[in-house]
């Protein structure tokens, strides 16, 4: 079908101009690129990344504000069934203080993530949200707080939230329902993701790289979902077991399945906002500035306060003092300057129109 040498890299230029490929060519690709040839794709992405953001990185400021969870998906270590998970709620006024803490280092985005906790109810979120809004107008407020009803993502939405973050975690119905349990489902999640964008959030979907029972036919499916969204967001981490879940004995997902999949990721969607994960970083210590090399550009430093950080443990050595706690920043900036880029002291919102580039 597609010649030799050339034929990867020629699927590369093709996908950096028209920003999409065949399910079958994704496949090609992921299944025949060579480690030589990884460096042609991680240059463009990296350029496509200069040329509709700069070399600039853009931060976040992480509040795990409740690792409670009613949900039981086979790969998460705050599971429902994880008895031996310690669980912590946040104040809305510790959650206050970190919003105060994240401001004075320079964070202007600061993102509520949980479990799907059932004492957070609907009110209480859009109690937090109000609060923050109030207290510091010129941020933006991300929450990342699962699957809720459209009413219900409206409601914060007019309460000041701007963006959400759902990772679709497959698009294939058949590989989610080996991740999760039978009362959850793609079709749910996707359906969610549709009215996030429809009310007007800035929304985030994406996957693990590496999840059991992925194959690359998964990924292509996951690309091409992506590409229909259009989504202002892309998560992409890989997958790493948790010891006290049903997939703890799984085998971690690659740096280097999940630098490709970042790589064609930007070129696919070239404005999008692409973070180097913690669990990047978790998986190799340079493994953000290698995500950034590769097109990525934003990071999401942790502000949670430290006595509860290692308590929301998603899965086994989950990094959290290191650079990627807010209060590191200096450290961050240092390490990204050495690679030619800089943090910057920004919303860093979605641009819908890029300028002309590679
Ligand atoms: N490894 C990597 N990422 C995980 N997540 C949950 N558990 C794991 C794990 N074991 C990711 C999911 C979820 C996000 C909050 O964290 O993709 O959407």
């Amino acid at each position: 079908m597609i010649d030799g040498a050339k034929g990867i890299e020629n699927l590369v230029d093709r996908l950096a101009v028209d920003h999409i490929l065949s399910r079958e060519e994704f496949c090609y690709l992921l299944e025949n690129i060579r480690p030589e040839q990884d460096g042609y794709l991680y240059e463009k992405a990296r350029k496509q990344a200069l040329a509709s953001y700069g070399n600039r990185i853009f931060v976040r400021g992480l509040m795990e504000f409740t690792n409670y969870c009613k949900n039981d998906c086979y790969y998460c270590g705050i599971r429902r069934s994880n008895q031996k998970a310690s669980r912590y709620r946040l104040t809305p006024e510790q959650v206050m203080d970190c919003c105060h803490t994240g401001y004075g280092l320079g964070f202007r985005t600061f993102v509520l993530q949980g479990g799907e906790d059932p004492w957070f109810t609907d009110d209480k979120i859009a109690y937090l949200v109000e609060r923050i809004r109030g207290g510091y107008p010129d941020c933006a407020i991300t929450l990342s707080v699962g699957e809720k009803d459209y009413d219900t993502y409206k409601m914060w939405f007019d309460a000041g939230a701007d963006r959400y973050l759902l990772r679709h975690e497959t698009a294939n119905p058949c590989h989610y329902a080996s991740l999760h349990p039978p009362q959850m489902s793609s079709a749910h999640r996707k359906e969610c993701l549709g009215n996030l964008k429809k009310i007007g959030y800035q929304t985030g979907c994406g996957i693990m790289v590496g999840a059991p029972y992925q194959t690359t036919g998964h990924i292509a499916e996951d690309l091409e979902y992506m590409y229909g969204l259009q989504p202002e967001m892309v998560g992409i981490g890989p997958f790493i077991p948790h010891h006290d879940t049903p997939f703890g004995d799984r085998p971690a997902g690659t740096l280097r399945q999940t630098l490709l999949l970042l790589a064609i990721v930007r070129l696919m969607l070239p404005g999008v906002l692409l973070p180097a994960t913690t669990a990047l970083g978790t998986i190799e210590p340079d493994g953000r500035e290698q995500g950034v090399m590769a097109g990525a550009n934003v990071v999401m430093p942790n502000l949670s306060p430290l006595d509860v950080r290692k308590k929301y443990m998603l899965y086994d050595n989950k990094i959290s003092t290191g650079v990627e706690a807010a209060a590191n920043i200096k450290e961050l900036k240092q390490r990204m300057a050495s690679i030619g880029y800089e943090v910057v002291t920004d919303r860093g919102d979605f641009r819908k129109t890029l300028p002309e580039c590679v």
